[in-house]
């Protein structure tokens, strides 16, 4: 019996050596400890031995339960203490390694293209002028010359609030603002802002983008400061190269009214893609104040007279950056912000 217990002491320490992990530990337990293990067989046997031989075998048994039990809390041990170095070296960190730059980010194109306006239009002398997202039915329209019953409204598809009020369709109702701010002082500023539209979304209409408006109003104003300023902007803000010339158009609020064309960034007038082969690009709507709305602003059409434009934003910079849809303005999309 006494070899019986030996063979079954040392067959359980040898395949304890082959042990490595918690799982194979685990299942050496169930093997040469547990219930219906060789030794727990034998210790459940005592009974049936001769008497004079049971307390010898059953102290050799136990004995042999002792030295497992002790050479399996040992090997637990190390199986901890072994997995504990592993993973401290797999997630050891380099403190050589060089460190990841944190990269900064950079302004909006839309952001820095107004900064660039302002300066422009600052040099010439006029001031910014910010007027409220949110508008009134007779600021967007009515002080406009265009009473309810106009035609010229459906120019604007319009965003109605609950409250009556609306989201400015441009930035044009800053002008009567700004007249009433400064009256009787002459006007000199730029009015830049979100305009938004109700209108179907493409790749060159989104319904919200960017004007700029500007707006001067003084002694003897003409047409040809508007031209000056047109031009002077334009070759600030696009090239030494360009030439504009003006279009008779209409709008409600200016009389005469005449958009801006200036001769194509890409092509210098010859015909390209991009002014589609006419040699010419819109940059803005314009014209001389309407008496009205002189009037609405405070000043004597009599004495007073002065000459208006809204630039949009986004359309000329995707002319000049070859940007082929509006909405990767407002996508959020960092692979199309960080190159400019
Ligand atoms: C106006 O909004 C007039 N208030 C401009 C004006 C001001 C005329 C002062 C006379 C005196 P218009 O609807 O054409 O005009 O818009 C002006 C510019 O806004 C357009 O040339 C275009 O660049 C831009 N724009 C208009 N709708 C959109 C749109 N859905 N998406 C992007 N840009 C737009």
């Amino acid at each position: 019996m006494d070899n019986h217990l030996d063979t079954i002491q040392a067959e359980a320490l040898v395949a304890l050596e082959s042990v490595h992990d918690q799982d194979a530990l685990r299942a050496w337990y169930a093997a040469h400890l547990a219930k219906k293990s060789p030794l727990m067989i034998a210790l459940g046997d005592l009974g049936k031995l001769p008497k004079e031989q049971r307390a010898e075998v059953g102290r050799r048994a136990n004995e042999a339960k002792r030295a497992l039990e002790a050479a399996y809390a040992e090997r637990e041990q190390a199986i901890q203490a072994e997995t504990l170095a592993r993973a401290l070296q797999e997630n050891a960190v380099d403190v050589t390694l060089p460190g990841r730059r944190p990269r900064p980010g950079n302004l909006h194109i839309s952001t820095k293209t107004l900064r660039h306006i302002y300066q422009v239009f600052g040099e010439m002398g006029f001031q910014v002028y910010e007027a409220p997202d949110v508008e009134t039915d007779e600021l967007n329209f009515g002080l406009l010359n265009m009473p309810s019953y106009h035609p010229a409204r459906d120019m604007w598809d319009t965003f109605w609030l609950d409250s009556g009020a609306l989201l400015r369709t441009h930035t044009s109702p800053g002008q009567i603002r700004a007249m009433r701010e400064m009256y009787p002082n002459p006007v000199r500023v730029i009015l830049p802002g979100k305009c938004y539209r109700y209108e179907q979304i493409t790749a060159r209409s989104e319904h919200q983008f960017y004007q700029i408006e500007g707006l001067a109003v003084g002694h003897g104003i003409t047409l040809a400061d508007l031209k000056g300023t047109m031009l002077n902007a334009a070759r600030r803000l696009y090239g030494a190269d360009r030439i504009v010339r003006f279009r008779g158009s209409y709008f409600p609020f200016t009389e005469p009214s005449v958009e801006v064309d200036m001769n194509c960034i890409l092509c210098d007038g010859a015909g390209c893609r991009v002014c589609k082969y006419t040699g010419w690009l819109e940059i803005a709507g314009s014209g001389m104040v309407h008496p009205v709305v002189l009037r609405n602003g405070g000043y004597d059409p009599d004495e007073w007279s002065g000459f208006a434009f809204g630039m949009g934003l986004e359309r000329p910079l995707m002319l000049k950056y070859g940007i082929d849809d509006i909405r990767y303005f407002y996508g959020n999309d960092l692979r199309f912000l960080r190159q400019f």
